[in-house]
């Protein structure tokens, strides 16, 4: 039987430039989508998977993310005082237990592959999952639960999120080629990172979810810097893939490109139309908007 997936790694080193000024001083990873910041999203996502040890590689200015996952007894104290029970049981439930969070630093931006390597001692011998917290995924279940699930079915292997996106966005992911379907996955050929629109194999793209075998530390280690110049997860999955089992998962879900403003934005509106308490009036608002503004919604036409 494949052996379950405990840990998560979550790399939120990068800088956020693409957000300035607002990730001046804030790490982009505690921008919010309504009330939540994209790593609580990611992290939900993760724990209801089954996930019990959430790894962070983090960085300098990073502080913020740490304290987020920990207690905070002068807020907690003052909403006791004031009666407010709802708002106490969301800060409850959101807390890891105590010893269920680590925190690394990847010193240097080498590149994604390098930030997952930083987490190699935390991690240990055993497979693992990944989750970029700028990738924004509404599914029910969750992304990471349905990998799970072909993971057991397909007694192990490596894992990864895809899904298709418009042919002239491809070049800003890593894209792979579909071997034979079976239900909503199928084994995975070939990937490549970044690829030029024309030596793209596919649109189907890496979304940011990976379940990935211990294996590819060592690869990792002596890895050379790829697109970018950076240190790339898929090229040391393109040397794991000769030795082990890669699958593509096609989730039932919508994700949202967070690391992109409007990705960004829609993700606010898309989670906040799903709220009974801000929907109605958020409908009202946004048909406001767009009028004075002198544009139409979609419905209008
Ligand atoms: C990373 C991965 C890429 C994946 C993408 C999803 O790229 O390298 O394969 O498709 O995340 O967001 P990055 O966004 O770090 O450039």
């Amino acid at each position: 039987m494949a052996q379950t997936i405990k840990k998560a790694i979550f790399p939120v080193a990068g800088l956020g430039t693409r957000f300035l000024p607002a990730t001046k001083a804030m790490p982009k990873e505690m921008l919010t989508v309504v009330d939540r910041p994209l790593i609580q999203i990611v992290v939900d996502e993760a724990r209801e998977a089954g996930i019990e040890h959430l790894i962070f590689v983090t960085g300098r200015n990073k502080g913020i993310i740490e304290d987020h996952f920990d207690k905070q007894y002068e807020l907690e104290s003052t909403l006791r005082k004031r009666g407010k029970s709802a708002q106490l049981d969301i800060l409850d439930q959101d807390l890891p237990a105590a010893g269920q969070a680590s925190f690394t630093r990847q010193q240097e931006p080498l590149g994604l592959g390098h930030a997952i390597w930083c987490a190699r001692n935390l991690v240990g011998n055993e497979p693992f999952a990944v989750l970029l917290p700028d990738m924004i995924i509404k599914s029910q279940p969750g992304c990471m639960r349905q990998m799970i699930d072909v993971y057991a079915a397909r007694d192990g292997g490596n894992v990864l999120a895809v899904e298709e996106m418009s042919w002239e966005n491809v070049h800003r992911y890593g894209v792979v080629a579909a071997g034979d379907w079976l239900d909503n996955h199928f084994p995975i050929l070939s990937m490549v990172e970044k690829p030029q629109r024309q030596a793209a194999p596919s649109n189907l793209i890496i979304s940011g979810r990976y379940i990935l075998q211990p294996e590819i530390f060592p690869i990792l280690e002596s890895l050379k810097p790829g697109a970018g110049d950076e240190i790339q997860i898929t090229d040391a999955m393109i040397e794991l893939m000769n030795d082990q089992p890669f699958f593509g998962v096609k989730f039932k879900g919508t994700t949202f490109d967070c690391g992109d403003k409007v990705g960004f934005l829609t993700a606010n509106v898309a989670f906040a139309l799903e709220r009974d308490d801000l929907k109605i009036p958020l409908q009202n608002a946004l048909h406001e908007i767009i009028k004075t503004h002198g544009g139409k919604l979609s419905w209008e036409r």
